[in-house]
């Protein structure tokens, strides 16, 4: 499997990346981000890209794409719906436009617990997820839509929002007590990864928006194909 990957230097990206190059059945990761990752793998290669409305430039590279994860993202916090759309919806779609016309294609969008599918509700940043994951699931490629709610830094990775970043190691010692209070809130960025490969290998089957719980029990179907975790 050839995957796409956006978001990489993001929390969820990184952990996302770590899953991809340790599976066997991931033959290459093309990573697209705004600067450099600086890290070597002989899977990886970095695609260095800054207008995310426009991919035309760099089409070629996702020519032999099977899957492509999206984990490219940012917080509503301190932003109107304009920026925040642009970021959220107009880069998701350019990235989901610029991919081959190919059917058989996975493509899985990270968007968060409450994404309003109705894109009416009074949540800015939850209707314009819902914009975002309804676009999607309208192309003629598999889209999965991964909502998660709070999630557990499993292998260190690291938020780039600076907020979130001062907020993670108290959420992490209390991962436990939030787990039990809320197990249907909760997941890993290591889950997410081994999720998003389980249902890039579906062919189209199953269910094609997954909560936290959802994520746990796909990612529970993961099965060995590595060279180690
Ligand atoms: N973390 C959570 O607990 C959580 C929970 C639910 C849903 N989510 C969703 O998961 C997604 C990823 O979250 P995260 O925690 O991994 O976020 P993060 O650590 O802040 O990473 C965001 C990623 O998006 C990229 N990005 C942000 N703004 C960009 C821009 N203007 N142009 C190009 N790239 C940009 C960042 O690249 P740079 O390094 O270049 O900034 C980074 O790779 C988001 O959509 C978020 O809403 C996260």
């Amino acid at each position: 499997m050839n995957v796409l990957l956006f978001g990489t230097s993001g929390m969820v990206g990184q952990g996302v990346l770590r899953e991809c190059l340790l599976d066997d059945r991931v033959a290459s990761v093309v990573a697209v981000g705004r600067a450099p990752l600086g890290l070597s793998d002989t899977k990886l290669r970095e695609i260095v890209h800054t207008d995310f409305t426009d991919f035309s430039a760099v089409a070629d590279e996702f020519a032999d794409v099977d899957a492509c994860f999206f984990c490219l993202g940012v917080t509503s916090a301190g932003k109107g719906e304009e920026e925040y759309r642009h970021i959220t919806y107009d880069f998701t779609l350019a990235a989901a436009r610029a991919l081959p016309d190919d059917p058989g294609l996975t493509f899985v969008y990270v968007s968060g617990e409450g994404t309003d599918s109705s894109e009416r509700g009074r949540q800015m940043w939850a209707r314009v997820k819902g914009r975002t994951e309804n676009a999607l699931l309208a192309m003629p490629f598999h889209a999965y839509m991964f909502r998660p709610g709070f999630i557990l830094a499993k292998h260190g990775e690291q938020s780039r929002t600076p907020a979130y970043r001062r907020l993670y190691p108290v959420f992490s010692v209390l991962y436990p007590l939030i787990r039990r209070l809320a197990p249907n809130k909760v997941t890993t960025t290591e889950n997410i990864g081994r999720a998003m490969l389980v249902v890039a290998g579906r062919g189209g089957g199953g269910e094609h928006i997954l909560r936290s719980p959802d994520i746990n029990r796909v990612a529970a179907t993961w099965t060995p194909g590595q060279s180690g975790s």
